[in-house]
């Protein structure tokens, strides 16, 4: 089975929340889906995972790897990694990642590896998102909101991603606020107008949702999920 990279047009897309939903889908029907989130920013939790967006993947996919495993590296401050390394005066060492990617990829059937903010958000100083999918040569996915400005923000990611030669697999619309609320339903043909690439699910606005079993069966529901298992 194919592994993807699930990017976002930005921070805030609904990345983590729609990949913890598709990987506890995938689990439901007895998949062997890892997670990995290679580069986490945020401030530490004081309980089990540092990350929150790797506690929520570690839970949906229900996976035995350990942390290091699935976020080699952490850096406490909700910067982008880069900022944090400068600030923190740490060193992100790349190296480790692509090692635990390969261990990943070899002891499941297929992993979901979610970004981090945009695509072109600097990891160090000449290494962007952009960069790691590129050398994991994984194909992606691209969350985007349905917002006024998200045309402008996929057109550019999806620019990227054609420069990089990454090959995209198509979108996935959140109807999700940046302000936190639902977001207006506009039409989502003109994304696929602008990008040539297929609406892979347009997800809706659920309010107050608490597991991501709820959130899964709302994936299931509003997305192909034909795509992962195909
Ligand atoms: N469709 C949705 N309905 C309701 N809340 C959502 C939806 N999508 C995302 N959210 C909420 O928006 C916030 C940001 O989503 P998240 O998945 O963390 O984004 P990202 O991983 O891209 O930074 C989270 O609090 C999440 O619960
Ligand atoms: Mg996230």
């Amino acid at each position: 089975m194919k592994s993807y990279f699930i990017a976002g047009t930005d921070t805030g897309v609904g990345k983590t929340t729609i990949t913890a939903a598709i990987a506890a889908s995938l689990r439901k029907r007895n998949i062997d889906v890892g997670v990995m989130k290679p580069v986490a920013t945020g401030l530490a939790q004081k309980t089990g995972f540092k990350s929150q967006d790797v506690a929520l993947l570690h839970d949906a996919a229900q996976v035995n790897d350990d942390e290091k495993t699935i976020n080699p590296v952490f850096l406490p401050l909700p910067t982008s990694p880069y900022d944090a390394s400068k600030i923190l005066n740490m060193k992100i060492d790349m190296s480790i990642v692509f090692e635990r990617y390969r261990y990943l990829v070899k002891s499941h059937q297929m992993v979901l590896v979610e970004g981090i903010g945009g695509i072109m958000t600097p990891i160090t100083r000449d290494f962007f998102v952009a960069d790691m999918i590129k050398q994991m040569n994984l194909e992606t996915i691209v969350v985007t909101r349905s917002t006024l400005g998200t045309i402008n923000h996929t057109v550019l990611t999806i620019e990227l991603c054609k420069k990089y030669q990454i090959p995209v697999k198509g979108l996935i619309i959140n109807y999700f606020d940046e302000k936190g609320g639902p977001a207006e339903r506009n039409s989502p043909s003109t994304l696929h107008e602008v990008t040539g690439l297929p609406i892979l699910g347009i997800i809706p606005f659920v309010k107050d949702y608490q597991k991501f079993e709820v959130m899964a069966n709302v994936v299931e529901k509003n997305m192909d999920m034909n795509v992962f298992i195909s």
